[in-house]
């Protein structure tokens, strides 16, 4: 059993080896650009100070009461007026980004609602999946023998990628949500170590994700191009539903195909805004995609400052990320607990013979054509 299950992980193993070679390696040779972990400590306090009793303990500086000039001005500043200074962050002309405030409720408000609410639902769909269809079983049961499914190489590739999001995935998560629920339950100290622990994995694994995605597309693009198999798989859902239905596929069936092409477009969408925050103000990316968009009609705002172009980077960033990982979470279910059978693809790399039979028919025909059938007896748990 041991063994067995040692070379079933062999791959997943290999792959987190390379994923910490790349964010050890990475991290001792710090990008000062990333590593801006928040604010000075310093600057915070001295903050804090100013709010709780400032020089002006709470009043609006200057003779206000009475002087219409001064409160124009103000109203000025509120509305995000660019004044001038001498240094070279022009940026810092503007005291106060309104926008920001539209930014911040949006992203504290309905996109952390709705996406708790998503990911919630997700779990609730599936466990209500479970209990209704129970695992689905290999309806001719195991033929004993197994054929190879997927090789080194491409299991290396999608845990390379699968790792890298699952840790993108938690740490992203507790950028939007740690404060509210891993704060209480550790305490600041140890959520401030695990926070800043937490970003510098999610900006160099960014690198390894890119990497894996790049991969599986180069890999598997040819066996995710649409047939008229797929039109049968949909409108018979797959088999998913019923035992003894098993409509045919060859490498990977619609489903598949969709969520490999959710993958990549969804993966490379979220590398480009993510690329975007993590070189700040370098990569404004927005203006240019709405004036694109605005060809077919619409009328985006083209007229975008530096600090809008990084707001939208980031919400359009949480968007995706959080659509992503709901995607994500129906895959892990179907390819661990939801399948008999389908996890060894990716663990061992070898299926069960009657399990390939019934998911991916077409693509056991093929094997034989291609004189690449060799089917080997099932090693002993
Ligand atoms: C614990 C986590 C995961 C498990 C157990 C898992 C399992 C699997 C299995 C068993 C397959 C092969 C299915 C077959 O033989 O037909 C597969 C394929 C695939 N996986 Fe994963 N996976 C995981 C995470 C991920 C993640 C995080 C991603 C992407 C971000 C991903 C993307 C894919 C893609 C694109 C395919 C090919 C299409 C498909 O078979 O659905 N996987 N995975």
């Amino acid at each position: 059993m041991s063994r067995n299950w040692i070379s079933r992980l062999s791959v997943p193993f290999a792959a987190v080896a390379v994923l910490a070679v790349v964010v050890f390696g990475t991290l001792a040779a710090t990008h000062p650009a990333m590593a801006q972990s928040g604010l000075d400590p310093k600057l915070v306090q001295e903050l804090q100070g100013s709010n709780a009793a400032g020089p002006q303990a709470g009043n609006v500086p200057g003779n206000v009461e009475g002087n219409s000039a001064i409160s124009e001005q103000w109203r000025e500043i509120r509305r995000g007026v660019q004044g001038t200074v001498s240094i070279p962050d022009k940026k810092a002309g503007v005291l106060v980004q309104s926008e920001g405030e539209n930014w911040r409720n949006f992203r504290n408000g309905p996109l952390s609602t709705y996406s708790i609410w998503g990911i919630a639902g997700i779990i609730v769909v599936l466990a209500l999946f479970f209990l209704i269809r129970g695992r689905i079983r290999i309806d001719a049961g195991k033929a004993g023998t197994t054929i190879t499914r997927f090789d080194t190489f491409e299991r290396f590739g999608h845990w390379l990628l699968a790792v890298s999001f699952m840790v993108l995935a938690f740490t992203g998560l507790n950028i939007l949500y740690g404060r509210y629920w891993l704060l209480p339950v550790v305490g600041a100290d140890a959520f401030g170590a695990i926070t800043l622990w937490g970003k510098y994995l999610h900006n160099y694994l960014s690198f390894s994700f890119m990497l894996g995605l790049a991969i599986i597309l180069v890999m598997w693009i040819v066996h995710n191009i649409p047939n008229r198999y797929d039109l049968i798989w949909l409108a018979k859902g797959g088999g998913m539903f019923t035992k003894n239905s098993h409509p045919p596929a060859k490498k990977f069936n619609a489903g598949q195909k969709i969520l490999f092409w959710l993958v990549i477009l969804g993966g490379l969408s979220i590398s480009l805004s993510g690329w975007s925050l993590l070189f700040p103000f370098e990569y404004p990316m927005f203006a240019k995609t709405f004036e694109i968009i605005n060809v077919f009609g619409f009328d985006l705002p083209t007229q975008l400052t530096a600090m809008e172009e990084m707001q939208l980077a980031q919400l359009w960033h949480a968007i995706v990320a959080v659509f992503l990982v709901i995607v994500i979470l129906g895959h892990i279910y179907i390819g661990t607990i939801g399948m008999e059978g389908a996890f060894d693809a990716m663990g061992s790399g070898q299926v069960d013979l009657n399990w390939a039979k019934e998911h991916h028919g077409l693509w056991v025909e093929e094997k034989k054509e291609r004189d690449d059938f060799n089917p080997k007896p099932e090693p002993a748990e």
